[in-house]
């Protein structure tokens, strides 16, 4: 079966940060972890290159439009390069194949009459590209996102109603319990869609934005920067593309899209209305996530001195323990709390964990059996269920785990408590006392035996989000790690094999 996994679009008027970093690398994550249960992957990520926010960041650059808007989509793509993001299509929305796709949208809702014309008077803000209504701002009247009040602007443009799909959408949220996930974040739309909603405006006039898609019905206007930039989830895969769309059809049918809780509304309201009048089926999956806060739970601001920047994070620590971090920290229930000592503390657990506990048994062994994997026939109970305990989790989870954060999260969980518990086992069992007297030989290495294969079971697991350091684990226990497939058996460590004592895997960090 093929699964896709899209990650939203990322305005291109800053740089990344460690947010759009974790997105994307939870989708990488995702990717991998469904191959290796034997699925075929999609996976797209990309740029949001319209609208007046990414206008108004082009007017102070000096460059033609062209240059700036590649220019800042390649900061992107090459900080998801530098990452090893595997993904298999990077959309830019000023890409003329996203930009006839929406144009195709546009005329097909158009011709079924769905888009109306009509002058309207609303508050906008700037930083989300959207009306506001007085009841989604605070106290002061400020955006709560963008703390800053929005504008008053009228203008003619055109429309798209919602409000006939409201009780269909209420309907399908309550039939479909885990269309979005988690199901805190369900509540969430069903308390948006409590009230009538407003008709959606789908145009701008090119005299206020002009970076955008042409509206195809009236060229003085441009697309709407939501409509347009959702509209990329099935550009991607070519809808309309291939006559009666059954090569479309067949990745849609399992797309997930991943998102932080910012852009709740526009996917789970807008997209799925939009996606009924283009006659595509709602997503199969929303899976959102909190929000990565400075230290102190605040937002992260340059003012302020506390954006964590996922360069200077990648050369403190390397991508690999970044990932692996990021998706064990971050909360399946809130926001968390990022910061550069707190990423240091992460690296250092898996240094003492898993580090250390493959460069302890290897050295041993290389000492003392001449760097062979011994034999297995002589594994205690104790032995034995440490070895089943750890595979059998990581076979629950691989079998069942959803496409989800939670899944992940909950990998990386069990991943690092293996580790302790191989970690407490080893320290218990004292292995190089054993070594010195020749009567416990046996014991000896069925000790290590078990320590070595579940350091193999470790190091599968934690494929999706290590692959280099879960294949150098393989190599060092000398297991081909060419395909590394979710398969969890204990005791499959062929006695016998050359171990290597390489590199420490994370090494010593300041
Ligand atoms: N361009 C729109 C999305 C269009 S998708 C059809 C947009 N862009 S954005 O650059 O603002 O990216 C928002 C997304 O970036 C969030 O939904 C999340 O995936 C990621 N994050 C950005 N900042 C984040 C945090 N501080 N914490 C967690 N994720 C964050 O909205």
């Amino acid at each position: 079966m093929k699964k896709y996994i899209t990650t939203p679009i990322y305005y291109i008027n800053g740089a990344p940060h460690i947010g759009h970093a974790f997105t994307t690398i939870l989708g990488d994550v995702l990717k991998k972890l469904e191959q290796m249960r034997g699925f075929d992957v999609f996976y797209t990520t990309g740029t949001d290159e319209h609208g007046q926010k990414n206008q108004a960041s082009w007017q102070e650059s000096g460059m033609s439009v062209e240059d700036f808007l590649k220019m800042r989509s390649d900061n992107f793509k090459n900080l998801f390069d530098k990452m090893d993001i595997d993904y298999d299509f990077f959309v830019r929305t000023s890409s003329k194949e996203h930009k006839a796709v929406v144009s195709d949208a546009l005329n097909y809702i158009y011709n079924k009459g769905l888009v109306k014309k009509k002058s309207y008077e609303g508050l906008y803000c700037e930083g989300c590209e959207q009306f506001k209504k007085p009841s989604d701002l605070d106290e002061r009247g400020f955006c709560p996102d963008h703390q800053k009040a929005p504008k008053l602007i009228t203008e003619e443009n055109y429309f798209f109603p919602l409000e006939q799909d409201r009780q269909w959408l209420i309907d399908y949220i309550n039939t479909h319990p885990d269309w979005i996930k988690p199901k805190r974040f369900a509540k969430e739309v069903l308390g948006m869609l409590a009230e009538p909603l407003d008709d959606l405006c789908i145009s701008r006039p090119k005299s206020r934005v002009w970076l955008g898609v042409d509206l195809p019905f009236d060229n003085d206007f441009v697309t709407y920067i939501w409509f347009d930039a959702l509209i990329n989830y099935i550009s991607s895969i070519g809808w309309k593309s291939d006559g009666d769309n059954t090569k479309f059809n067949e990745t849609w049918a399992n797309v997930t899209h991943l998102m932080a809780k910012d852009i709740l509304k526009t996917h789970a309201v807008y997209w799925p209305i939009m996606l009924k009048a283009l006659g595509v089926e709602p997503p199969k999956h929303l899976i959102v996530h909190g929000y990565w806060l400075g230290e102190g739970g605040i937002k992260m601001s340059k003012s302020l001195g506390n954006v964590v920047d996922p360069y200077e994070v990648m050369d403190l620590m390397g991508i690999e323990p970044l990932r692996f971090y990021l998706c064990n920290a971050m909360s399946t229930t809130g926001d968390s709390q990022i910061s550069v000592d707190l990423l240091k503390q992460g690296y250092k657990q898996l240094a003492n964990n898993i580090g250390n506990l493959q460069m302890r048994v290897l050295k041993m062994i290389a000492k003392s059996l001449d760097g062979k994997v011994p034999a297995n026939n002589a594994l205690d109970a104790k032995d034995k269920a440490l070895l089943e305990n750890i595979a059998n989790t990581f076979e629950r989870i691989y079998k069942y785990g959803d496409t989800s954060l939670e899944t992940v999260s909950e990998l990386s969980d069990e991943i690092l408590k293996a580790g302790d518990a191989v970690n407490a086992y080893f320290a218990a069992e004292a292995p190089w006392v054993l070594a010195k007297d020749e009567s416990k030989r046996d014991r000896y290495e069925a000790v290590i035996y078990t320590t070595l294969d579940a350091l193999r079971l470790i190091a599968v697991a934690v494929y999706p989000f290590m692959p280099v350091v879960s294949k150098k684990i393989l190599a060092s226990l000398g297991v081909n790690a060419d395909e590394i497939k979710a398969e969890f058996q204990p005791c499959q460590l062929p006695s016998g094999n050359q171990t290597v004592v390489g590199d420490p895997l994370f090494p010593f960090i300041a």
